[in-house]
């Protein structure tokens, strides 16, 4: 049942907002209006006039939610990032540039522990909002600096995830904080980054694998059934290899 204060993911049509629930508080969408305070007790997942109104899931939080101050890794290839870690409930994973903080988001629902390194101050705070308005985060360790001066235990993380414009210069580090044998996943939105990497991964890192995730969205209407006109082309490839040694 919805209460005052609650978020609300709030739909018309192919419109989504992501609300408040304060009861003094509207909606105008073209004619129609959706006052909050009928919402106010009232089961989670209701339809009011042409609104539909549901708890937000996580991917609608970052996706509307979240203030973006960077790029942001976006829900598509972040849970399929915490598929390629291996990440679960026992996991403790690093990752840097935390950025806005979306992929941390993702990570923090999946696995045990977070660490997240960030070495601008106002992302690193901006990551710590976007996370704490939505009740997430209490598994996540917010680092504010330069990871490659981090002081981190050896041999001590299940994953480590890279979103940094070169990674190469942090190759040894990621190496040396992993667990034998465990993943490293990078993000990279241009080929050319990926070749720098392919590259320099050496006799570090075995099992590479390099992919990147398109989705295609259809129009939900049964008479003219059919995928969406337009859809984004590519957003980023992600590299996934694991700790080995020679
Ligand atoms: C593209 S953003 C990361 C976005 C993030 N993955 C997200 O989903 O919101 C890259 C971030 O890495 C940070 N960064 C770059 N080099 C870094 C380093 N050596 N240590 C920590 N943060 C770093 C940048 O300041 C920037 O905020």
């Amino acid at each position: 049942m919805f209460r005052e204060g609650d978020w609300i993911l709030i739909r018309y049509g192919e419109k989504r907002y992501l609300r408040r629930l304060d009861p003094a508080d509207s909606l105008n969408v073209r004619k129609d209006v959706l006052r909050f305070r009928d919402v106010v007790g009232k089961p989670e997942g209701v339809r009011i006039g042409r609104f539909e109104v549901f708890r937000p899931t996580l991917e609608e939080m970052v996706l509307l939610g979240f203030t973006r101050r960077t790029q942001i890794i976006y829900p598509k290839d972040a849970f399929f990032i915490a598929l390629k870690l291996g990440l679960g409930k026992d996991s403790r994973v690093l990752e840097f540039g935390t950025g806005s903080g979306a992929l941390c988001a993702v990570l923090a629902s999946v696995a045990g522990e977070v660490w997240t390194y960030e070495e601008v101050e106002e992302f690193h705070r901006t990551a710590k909002e976007n996370l704490s308005r939505f009740g997430l985060g209490k598994n996540v360790r917010f680092y504010l600096g330069d990871f490659l001066r981090a002081d981190v235990p050896e041999g001590f993380f299940d994953a480590v995830f890279v979103d940094v414009k070169d990674p190469v210069p942090y190759l040894e580090k990621v190496h040396s904080v992993l667990k034998d044998g465990s993943p490293a996943g990078f993000l990279l939105p241009t080929a050319n980054q990926v070749s720098d990497l392919l590259k320099s991964l050496g006799d570090l890192f075995g099992g590479v694998e390099v992919l990147e995730i398109l989705v295609r969205y259809y129009k939900t209407v049964p008479e003219r059934f059919r995928p969406e006109d337009t859809m984004v082309g590519h957003t980023a490839y992600l590299v996934f290899c694991r700790k080995i040694r020679s």
